[in-house]
């Protein structure tokens, strides 16, 4: 039988970084640099200020629009807040959710960051839940234990047909914007192993086989080759790298021949 070959990812998240005018070039230059292939889904993340001038430079390429946060409610007196139906209406089809910055410096709650869940994934956008241990956690054997209460919070009463528009981004707190300290391979192979294992437990043995789980942390050009050649690492979610059109195209191009290579492999194990 032919292995599951689950979707690729590569995710520029430019969190409060670039202007205006940085924003139009650098999606430019990422739209410029990309050819038609599909084996590799690419998506930007602008500020929301940006999103609209993302969106128009990205019309009709292979490049995906999302954002960085929403607030779980359609619309009403939630001053300085962007609803899911706001983003569907720039033409975003992501969303990231629960990444460690709004967890940690924002103080958001898994209960909160499962209400987003819920309602984004209602509402038509495609979520990418973000969970990751801090390097205390990490420290102290409380990685799978912390993965574990994210999921299971994050993803409370999610209903199982909507799964199909979720992704998971494994990014450990401690690797986030760290050359020193970046996640090797085989640790990022094995918290996407523990994340996979407990969706399963979840939802079920064919969900937790077809769940794309992204990496994020450090993921630069030099290093991306030999995390996507892991098992279970279905892309990355970039930070600082996402910001340089030649490191972000340099990650795509390492994910798409590793997607190639996975294909081949499959088509011989068929
Ligand atoms: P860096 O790639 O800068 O480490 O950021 C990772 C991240 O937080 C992406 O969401």
């Amino acid at each position: 039988m032919r292995p599951a070959i689950r979707q690729k990812y590569v995710v520029g998240n430019w969190k409060m970084y670039t202007n205006a005018a940085e924003a139009r070039r650098l999606a430019k230059a990422v739209v410029d640099g990309m050819n038609m292939e599909e084996r590799v889904s690419v998506t930007l993340c602008p500020p929301f200020p940006y999103l609209a001038l993302v969106g128009e430079i990205i019309e009709g390429s292979r490049v995906a629009l999302g954002a960085q946060n929403l607030y779980p409610e359609k619309e009403g007196a939630f001053t300085g807040e962007v609803s899911p139906t706001m983003l569907l209406d720039l033409g975003c089809k992501y969303v990231i959710l629960g990444h460690s910055e709004r967890r940690h410096k924002l103080g958001e709650s898994d209960a909160f960051i499962n209400q987003k869940v819920k309602v984004a994934l209602a509402a038509g956008l495609d979520v990418i839940l973000c969970v990751g241990e801090t390097l205390e956690q990490r420290k102290t054997n409380q990685t799978e234990a912390l993965l574990d209460r994210q999921l299971t919070l994050g993803l409370a009463d999610v209903p199982a047909d909507s799964l199909m528009g979720l992704s998971i981004a494994y990014e450990p707190v401690w690797a986030i914007g760290n050359l020193e300290h970046h996640a090797t391979p085989q640790q990022a192979q094995d918290a996407h192993a523990v994340i996979r294992h407990r969706f399963g437990e979840m939802f079920g043995e064919k969900s937790a086989q077809t769940i794309s789980v992204q990496y994020g942390g450090s993921v630069k050009p030099d290093n991306a080759g030999a995390l996507f050649c892991r098992d279970g690492v279905d892309g990355a979610l970039i930070g600082g790298a996402s910001l340089h059109a030649d490191q972000f195209l340099a990650i795509v191009r390492a994910a798409i021949s590793m997607s190639q290579t996975q294909e081949n492999t499959a088509d011989t194990a068929a």
